[in-house]
C-alpha cells in the first residue's frame, strides 16, 4: 500500500450487529480495523476484551490493530495475541519501560505500537532505543475513552518528530478525525488515519462515507 490510508474504529458502529459489520466493511475494501479496548481504568470507559475479540476474528479475515487503553497492558499480551489481534498498541503512560512490553509483543509474532496521549511530551532527543522496536505510533488527537470529539492540531509537532526521528516508521493519527480534519494530518505526515465516528455515522451508506474519506487523501 502506497501513501496514507484510513483505519475505521468500530467504537462508533453497532455492537450489537458485529458480524453484519464486518462483513459489509470488508465487502467495500476495508484491509484493517482499530479495535478500541479501554478498561475503566486507564480511561474513564470500558469497552470489550479477548473473548469478543476472539468471536470476532471467527468471523472475518480483516486485520485487527488493537489499541489497548488499559493498565498494565504487559499483563494482557498473550490473551490478546490469543484472541487473534494482528497488532498491539500499548500507551507510553501505561508502562514504565516501553522496550520490555514491545519485545514480548513481537515474540508473539505481532506488529507492536506505543500510543501517546495529547497532553504527553516525546522525548526523541536523544533518540530512544524503543522507537526502533515499534511497528508503529499512534498520536492521540483527543484524550481517550470517547469517540466522537473534537480534533486537537497541537498534535501534529508529534507526528512531524517522530518521523524525523525515525523516517519510514508508520504514524498513526487517532480522534477527531474526518472530512475537515484530515488534510492537516496527512499534510504533516500521517501514514494512517483511524476514524471512528465520521465513517460509521453513515450506517446505512457506509460504501459511500468509505470512498469519500478515501477521496479526501489524494
Ligand atoms: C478514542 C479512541 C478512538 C475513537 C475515535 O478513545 O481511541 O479510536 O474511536 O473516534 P472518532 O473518530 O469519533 O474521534
Ligand atoms: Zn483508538
Amino acid at each position: 500500500q502506497s501513501g496514507p490510508f484510513i483505519t475505521p474504529s468500530l467504537l462508533a458502529c453497532d455492537f450489537g450487529r458485529m458480524r453484519d459489520v464486518l462483513d459489509r466493511i470488508a465487502r467495500i475494501g476495508v484491509q484493517a480495523v482499530h479495535l478500541d479496548v479501554m478498561d475503566g481504568r486507564f480511561v474513564p470507559n470500558l469497552t470489550y476484551g479477548p473473548p469478543v475479540i476472539a468471536r470476532w476474528r471467527e468471523a472475518t479475515h480483516l486485520v485487527f490493530d488493537a489499541h489497548l487503553m488499559i493498565v498494565e497492558p504487559e499483563r494482557w499480551i498473550d490473551p490478546f495475541a490469543d484472541a487473534g489481534c494482528d497488532t498491539l498498541v500499548v500507551h507510553l503512560e501505561a508502562v514504565e519501560q516501553p522496550w520490555p512490553v514491545l519485545e514480548r509483543i513481537k515474540a508473539r509474532g505481532l506488529r507492536a505500537g506505543i500510543a501517546v496521549n495529547p497532553p504527553t511530551l516525546l522525548r526523541l532527543d536523544p533518540v530512544p532505543s524503543w522507537l526502533a522496536l515499534l511497528d508503529s505510533a499512534l498520536v492521540m488527537s483527543v484524550m481517550p475513552g470517547f469517540g466522537g470529539q473534537v480534533f486537537d492540531p497541537s498534535v501534529l509537532s508529534k507526528v512531524a518528530a517522530l518521523k524525523q526521528a525515525r523516517p519510514g516508521l508508520r504514524v498513526a493519527i487517532d480522534g477527531g478525525i474526518g472530512p475537515d480534519t484530515l488534510a492537516a494530518a496527512v499534510a504533516t505526515g500521517v501514514d494512517q488515519l483511524v476514524i471512528g465516528s465520521a465513517f460509521f455515522r453513515a450506517d446505512d451508506q457506509l460504501e459511500v462515507a468509505w470512498s469519500d474519506l478515501n477521496q479526501r487523501l489524494r
